[in-house]
């Protein structure tokens, strides 16, 4: 059955069954502001949920497009993905477990054809300290319902997912857990919850791809025995239903809700692969067309380990990328548009890493859009601004990830010697020059069996951030923003890059100074924030407009030419040799870095003492504007200058 079909199916059932068949919300939450994206089909009901009346009724269904940003490190296993539909029922104050729990059981079992004797179900095992009983309501549910169907049930008390690894099945078919298992809000468990949030016990149901193994796990590692909530990925959580019937108040305890309502989530792919039997979600009809046009493009097989991952990440980006481009987010430096930048940077250099160029995003996602063309027609019409979008930041990426890998690559060298770690300083530049999403370098560092100095980068970004402290004091806020240390914020990219930009357009000016007006030009001090460079450097007059000029038009001249901007680390002495401009007031180590602005070090047309960090390419200044030239003192000057996109 394609996951089309089950689609259908899904909401036909429950449509048979007095419910409002409602179309999916954006991707973009209109009525919830706690998280970026819409991750679960209830989160556009929830005024509903607290008492509103809906327009369609107290029965719902739908199938929701979700996307959730925690998950993006976890893809490349056999489940997880970071955009997936959920399809999902609801009963506002309606029906309850009774109804619920038989519901699904037969929409799985006799509507869609699941084995019962595959499916294993949790229960809520009760909250002593907030006052909210086990579960035994649902668990006499399953038991009839299974016994119904010829199966044996057994309860089990695991509670824990630390004694489920101990104890073990058990022979079990019905499995209790506490809290951290079987409760669910949109913040987790009941003390993660803030004031006024609803929430409930809940029941999942799992398929288990592997009954062979009796009591052993898929793989080694989660626990002397396998059990539902086992990582191993023997078993798969397809559905949960949450009753939710709980508020959280001021003062920490719960009430119950006015309503009891019945919040229903079922992941479309999970069940589409349970029904095929292969635990591999990437394998279902959905991702088949996309990994098939990979294996092809790239001349590299699917199975093979040292690939599997790379495939699994560009199919679930690209997919994720369009859904999101459709509903109107673009990529940018922040919120949103941050993390479909790092989906999109992350499948191209995924793609690279199976020698696939990075013009076949566009291809990719051509698919995706015709996989959907019926579902999601929508995707059709917006076709034409999906694809530029994705071209354009292909192209604006293109430039850097080689040469950013090739960093590495370099990096990586000298490593191997004095050990296994990226510096801040590294793992900086990468952000700032190469434009590689922190996360990204940690991946790359992962592959390499080193880790990166999060620590370092946290600093490196504070003195960037000193530096351009005229800045906005925006900050990225949760929702996968923070970087995965969980004590590290990153401010808007996009000032970062500016003052990068400003910074490579300071040494074109400071030449350009040179070149016009004579050599003596020394620099003097400069300043650069958010908004502009400041230049001081001594000269005796007056600049005059012909000379602004002429020096602005010279600093433009070498941006367009593109100029590859490098550095090399040397002993002090060596790079004063090189002709290299420093300011004669600094104090510098004993090496030193001289950036370059032109093909190699000798014919450069800019070298100077510099920590850095630079662009790549100095035509991703952009402009570069004088904006003013005055006076500080007798025999100083100051100029002030902005670049523009
Ligand atoms: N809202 C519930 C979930 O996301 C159904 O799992």
């Amino acid at each position: 059955m394609t996951s089309s079909e089950i689609r259908k199916k899904y909401l036909e059932f429950f449509e048979k069954r007095g419910h409002k068949i409602i179309p999916s919300s954006s991707l973009i939450p209109e009525k919830d502001a706690t998280t970026l994206f819409t991750g679960s089909g209830m989160q556009p009901l929830l005024p509903y949920l607290l008492g509103e009346s809906h327009p369609g009724g107290k029965r719902l269904v739908n199938s929701q497009k979700c996307f959730r940003a925690e998950d993006i490190e976890e893809v490349g296993d056999n489940r997880h993905t970071t955009f997936f539909e959920m399809l999902g029922n609801w009963s506002l104050g309606d029906y309850f477990k009774a109804e619920q729990l038989p519901w699904f059981f037969e929409f799985l079992t006799d509507e869609v054809g699941l084995d019962p004797k595959r499916l294993y179900v949790t229960v809520f095992a009760g909250d002593k300290k907030n006052g909210i009983p086990k579960d035994e309501e649902s668990s006499a549910i399953w038991k009839k319902l299974f016994q119904e169907k010829g199966i044996e049930v057994k309860e089990v008390e695991l509670v824990t997912l630390a004694r489920g690894g101990e104890f073990g099945m058990q022979g079990g078919r019905i499995f209790y857990y506490d809290a951290k298992k079987n409760w669910w809000s949109r913040t987790g468990a009941p003390e993660k919850m803030p004031a006024n949030e609803p929430g409930g016990p809940d029941s999942e149901v799992f398929y288990d791809f592997h009954p062979e193994l009796g009591e052993k796990c898929l793989m080694s590692g989660f626990g002397t025995f396998c059990h539902p909530n086992c990582d191993c990925g023997r078993f798969m959580e397809i559905g949960n239903s949450v009753f939710m019937e709980y508020l959280k108040k001021e003062d920490g305890s719960f009430e119950k809700l006015k309503q009891r309502n019945v919040d229903f989530g079922g992941g479309l792919e999970r069940i589409t692969a349970a029904l095929g039997n292969d635990s591999d979600i990437f394998q279902i009809d959905i991702f088949k067309p996309l990994i098939l046009e990979l294996v092809s493009l790239s001349g590299k097989r699917y199975e093979d380990s040292a690939h599997q991952k790379s495939f699994r990440v560009i199919a679930d980006h690209v997919r994720a990328a369009t859904f999101m481009l459709a509903d109107g987010v673009l990529p940018s430096h922040n919120d949103r548009g941050y993390i479909l930048r790092r989906l999109i940077r992350r499948a191209l250099r995924h793609l690279n890493r199976i020698e696939v160029s990075g013009e076949h995003l566009e291809i990719l996602s051509k698919s995706v859009i015709k996989i959907y063309a019926d579902q999601y027609p929508g995707l059709a019409r917006s076709e034409n601004g999906i694809l530029s979008a994705l071209r354009e930041e292909e192209a604006r990426f293109k430039k850097t990830l080689a040469s950013g890998l090739r960093y590495v690559h370099g990096m990586t060298e000298l490593q191997n010697i004095s050990g296994k770690i990226i510096s801040g300083a590294d793992a900086f530049i990468l952000f700032s020059t190469y434009g590689f999403p922190i996360e990204m370098t940690e991946e790359i560092a992962k592959e390499k069996g080193m880790t990166v100095d999060i620590k370092g980068f946290k600093s490196e970004m504070e003195k960037h951030q000193d530096i351009s402290r005229a800045g906005a004091e925006k900050k990225f806020g949760g929702h996968g923003l923070y970087l995965k240390t969980g004590e590290v914020t990153i401010r808007d990219q996009s000032e970062v890059e500016k003052v990068t930009r400003l910074h490579t357009a300071t040494h074109l000016l400071h030449q350009a100074l040179r070149q016009t007006l004579g050599p003596e030009v020394r620099q003097n001090g400069s300043d650069i924030t958010v908004e502009r460079t400041r230049f001081d450097f001594n000269f005796p007059r007056k600049l005059t407009p012909e000379e602004v000029k002429s020096v602005e038009k010279l600093v433009n001249e070498k941006i367009k030419e593109d100029l590859p901007v490098s550095f090399v680390e040397l002993p002090k002495a060596e790079a004063e040799k090189t002709g290299a401009l420093f300011f004669f007031t600094a104090k510098y180590g004993d090496t030193v870095k001289v950036y370059y602005i032109g093909k190699d070090l000798n014919s450069a047309w800019s070298k100077e003492f510099c920590g850095g960090p630079h662009v790549a390419h100095t035509a991703e200044i952009g402009a570069f504007k004088i904006s003013k030239e005055e006076a500080v003192a007798s025999g100083l000057r100051r100029i002030r200058g902005i670049v523009e996109p």
